[in-house]
C-alpha cells in the first residue's frame, strides 16, 4: 500500500492525489482520501484506481482544506471494496487513519473493543486500530499523540500510519514499524509518504522515520520524533535527497525485477506471518481449517496453473505427495480445460495464479466447479477473478509484482503450498510431530537463508559476464529441484531471449546430452539433500563431453566444486524447502545476463504480466 499526507499553506488535495498516483505501483485495489479545513472533515474512498477516486472527489468534495491524508491499497485483510478502503474513521467520527501493514492481533483487539460497545463497518485491522486509539484517548484522557503511542504498544504486527483528530487542527501523528515512512520538510509545510516520490518536486529535504518511531507534525512548528516504546525524544535527521522519481519507485534498484528478487526475504516472511505459530506448533489458515474434511477425504488434488505458477505447482506435487501422501496431478490450465478431464466430486482443484486473472486458469476452475470439484485458489492479487471464483483459498501476500518475469510470487506460492502440505500432513498423521516441528523451524529460517543466498549476487554477475553470449543454456535438477530447473530456464528465456531448456538431470541422457559440447553452459542444481550422488554422476557425464558447468550447491560442498567450472552456494535446509533457496541464484543469473545484453528486463518483448486472453 502507499500513503501520502500534507500539512501546510497550500491546498492539500492536488498534492495528495498526485502523490497517490505515484505510489500506485505499491498497490491499486482501492484508494481514499481525508481532507480537513479546520472545521469540516471530508472522507472519500472507493474501490479501484486513483483516477476513480479523483472522479469521485470531484463530484463529492468542493472545499478541500490544507491538511489531508490519502491511501492506495493493496488488500490484505478484507476484499477490496469501498467499505474496506482507507481512510478509516473512529466510532465518534473524530479520528481518521490511513495504514500500511498488518495488525496481527486485531481479532482479539476487535473482540475486546466490541465488548465495550465499539462497532465496525469494515473487516479491516485498520478500523480496529483507530478505535483502539479512540478508546485509549477517552480512557486515559490524553491527547492524540499519547493515545497513538499507548495503542501502538498494545499492537503486534507491522504498520506505517498517519492519524489526525478533528479536534486538533494542524496536527498529524505518524508512526512506523516495518513499513516505510518518509517526511518531506518544506518551508512551513510537511509532506508524508511511503517513499519520497510524492514530494520530490516540492522539497529535497527528507526525514526517514526508523522502526518503532513516531512523529507529531504541527503546522508552523518543529517535528517531534519519539520512540514508541520508551518515549525518548529522537533528534530529527534531515537528509538531502539525491535521487530521481523513477529511482525512488524502484526503491533505488535499477529494475523492478531486481527489487522484487531482493524483496523475497520479506515477502516469504509476510506469507507465513500470522499463519505459522511455531511456539504452539500450529499452522493456521482459515481456508484449510474450514474445509479440512474435504481435504482429508479427497481422492486426489489436481493443480492447474500457467507459466511460473505452474512450476510452483510442480514443486507442490512433490511436497504434497512426500509429506501428506495425497496423490497430485499438475496440469497446464490450457491443456486441462480442453482435454475432457476426468473430474469427480472427491477431487480438489488447486489453482495457482499470481494475478488471479489468467484466462486459462479461470476457465479451468469453472470447468472443475461444473463437475462438482472443490476449488481452492492460491493468488497474490486480493479480490482477483480467480480468488473470487474459488470456493476457498489462501493469498500469498507477496505485495505487488511489477516485473513481468515472476520472482517473489513464485517463492511465496511455494511457501503457501508448503504450509498447506504441512498442515494436511499433520492432520493425516503422515508426518511425525518432531519432523513437523522441525519443518516449521526450518521454514522460519528461510527468509534469513534467502538473504544469505542473495549475497552471491556479485559472483553471479561475474559468471553472467562469461556466458552472456551463449546462444543456448541447459538447466538440470532432480526431485524437488527439477521444477526449479524449469523455472531457471524460463526466467532466462523470458528476459534475455536466450534459448534455454530445463530437464530432469537423469533424462539428459535421453536427448539433451547430444547438445553438449565445449560451448554449452549447463546449470546443475546439486544440493546436498536429494539424489546428490546421482546428480554428481550426471555432472561427470557432462564434464566428459566438455560442457561448461555452473553448479548450485549447498554451502561447504566439496565434490561438485572439483568438477564444476563455477559453483554458487546456498545455505543448507530441509529438502522440500530447497527450491526456495536454489531459485534465487537462477533469478539473478537471468537478470544479470539480460541487463548485460541490454534487454528490457521489466517488460520483455511479446510477454504480458497477466494474460487475460486465451
Ligand atoms: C504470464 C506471465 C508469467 C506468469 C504467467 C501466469 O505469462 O508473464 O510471469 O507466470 O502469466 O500468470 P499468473 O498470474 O496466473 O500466475
Amino acid at each position: 500500500c502507499g500513503i501520502v499526507g500534507y500539512l501546510g499553506p497550500r491546498d492539500a488535495y492536488p498534492i495528495v492525489i498526485e502523490g497517490l498516483k505515484r505510489l500506485e505501483y505499491r498497490g491499486y485495489d482501492s484508494a481514499g482520501i481525508a481532507l480537513f479545513d479546520g472545521t469540516d472533515l471530508k472522507v472519500s474512498k472507493t474501490k479501484g484506481k486513483v483516477v476513480d477516486l479523483e472522479t469521485q472527489v470531484e463530484k463529492e468534495i468542493t472545499k478541500h482544506g490544507n491538511m489531508g491524508i490519502g491511501h492506495t491499497r493493496w488488500a490484505t485483510h478484507g476484499v477490496p471494496n469501498d467499505v474496506n478502503s482507507h481512510p478509516h474513521s473512529s466510532n465518534s467520527g473524530d479520528l481518521v487513519i490511513i495504514h500500511n501493514g498488518i495488525i496481527e492481533n486485531y481479532e482479539s483487539l476487535r473482540k475486546e473493543l466490541t465488548s465495550r460497545g465499539y462497532t465496525f463497518k469494515s473487516d479491516t485491522d485498520t478500523e480496529v486500530l483507530i478505535n483502539l486509539i479512540e478508546d485509549v484517548k477517552k480512557k486515559e484522557k490524553v491527547k492524540l499523540g499519547k493515545a497513538v503511542q499507548i495503542a501502538l504498544n498494545q499492537v503486534i504486527g507491522a504498520y506505517a500510519i498517519a492519524v489526525f483528530d478533528k479536534n486538533r487542527p494542524g496536527e498529524i501523528v505518524i508512526a512506523r514499524l516495518g513499513s516505510p515512512l518518509a517526511i518531506g520538510v518544506g518551508e512551513d509545510e510537511f509532506f508524508i509518504a511511503s517513499d519520497a516520490s510524492p514530494f520530490i518536486e516540492y522539497t529535497k529535504n527528507a526525514i526517514y522515520l526508523e522502526d518503532e518511531e513516531m512523529a507529531i507534525i504541527r503546522e508552523n512548528k518543529d517535528i517531534k520524533i519519539r520512540k514508541i516504546k520508551d518515549d525518548t525524544l529522537v533528534a530529527p535527521y534531515i537528509q538531502e535527497l539525491q535521487i530521481n522519481l523513477e529511482q525512488i519507485e524502484k526503491g533505488g534498484y535499477d529494475h523492478f525485477m531486481l527489487k522484487e528478487i531482493y524483496e523475497q526475504p520479506k515477502a516469504i516472511n509476510d506469507t507465513y506471518r500470522g499463519r505459522l505459530l511455531r511456539d504452539e506448533a500450529i499452522i493456521k489458515m482459515a481456508g484449510i481449517e474450514d474445509n479440512m474434511k474435504k481435504f482429508l477425504n479427497a481422492n486426489r488434488i489436481i493443480i492447474v496453473a500457467c507459466g511460473t505458477s505452474w512450476h510452483a505447482g510442480l514443486v507442490a506435487e512433490y511436497i504434497f505427495e512426500d509429506l501428506a501422501r495425497i496423490p497430485v496431478e499438475v496440469e497446464y490450465a490450457s491443456e486441462f480445460r480442453y482435454r475432457n478431464p476426468v473430474i469427480t466430486e472427491n477431487d480438489i482443484l488447486i489453482a495457482i495464479s499470481q494475478s488471479g486473472e489468467t484466462a486459462d486458469t479461470l476457465a479451468a476452475i469453472k470447468l472443475a466447479k461444473s463437475k462438482g470439484a472443490f476449488v481452492f485458489g492460491v493468488c497474490n492479487v486480493v479480490g482477483s477473478s480467480i480468488a473470487r471464483e474459488s470456493d476457498a483459498g489462501a493469498y500469498t501476500h507477496a505485495g505487488p509484482e511489477i516485473g513481468v518475469a515472476s520472482t517473489k510470487a513464485f517463492t511465496t506460492q511455494i511457501t503457501v503450498l508448503s504450509l498447506i502440505a504441512l498442515r494436511l500432513a499433520r492432520a493425516k498423521g503422515t508426518i511425525s510431530s518432531s519432523d513437523y516441528r522441525h519443518h516449521l523451524l526450518e521454514l522460519e529460517m528461510i527468509p534469513g537463508k534467502v538473504e544469505e543466498a542473495l549475497k552471491s549476487d556479485a559472483l553471479i554477475k561475474s559468471i553472467s559476464q562469461v556466458y552472456k553470449d551463449s546462444p543456448n543454456f541447459l538447466y538440470l535438477g532432480r526431485g524437488y529441484n527439477f521444477p526449479v530447473a524449469l523455472e531457471g530456464a524460463l526466467k532466462l528465456k523470458e528476459i534475455s531471449y536466450i534459448h534455454a531448456e530445463g530437464y530432469p538431470a537423469a533424462e539428459m541422457k535421453h536427448g539433451p546430452i547430444a547438445l553438449i559440447d565445449e560451448n554449452m553452459p549447463i546449470v546443475v542444481i546439486a544440493t546436498k539433500k536429494g539424489h546428490y550422488e546421482k546428480v554428481v554422476s550426471n555432472i561427470q557425464e557432462i564434464k566428459s563431453r566438455k560442457g561448461k558447468i555452473i553448479g548450485i550447491v549447498t554451502e561447504g560442498d566439496v565434490q561438485v566444486k572439483e568438477l564444476a567450472d563455477h559453483v554458487i552456494e546456498v545455505p543448507e535446509t530441509l529438502e522440500p524447502l530447497t527450491p526456495l533457496l536454489t531459485t534465487i541464484p537462477l533469478q539473478l543469473l537471468s537478470y544479470h545476463i539480460a541487463v548485460m545484453l541490454n534487454k528490457n528486463v521489466d517488460q520483455p518483448r511479446n510477454l504480458a504480466k497477466s494474460v487475460t486472453v486465451e
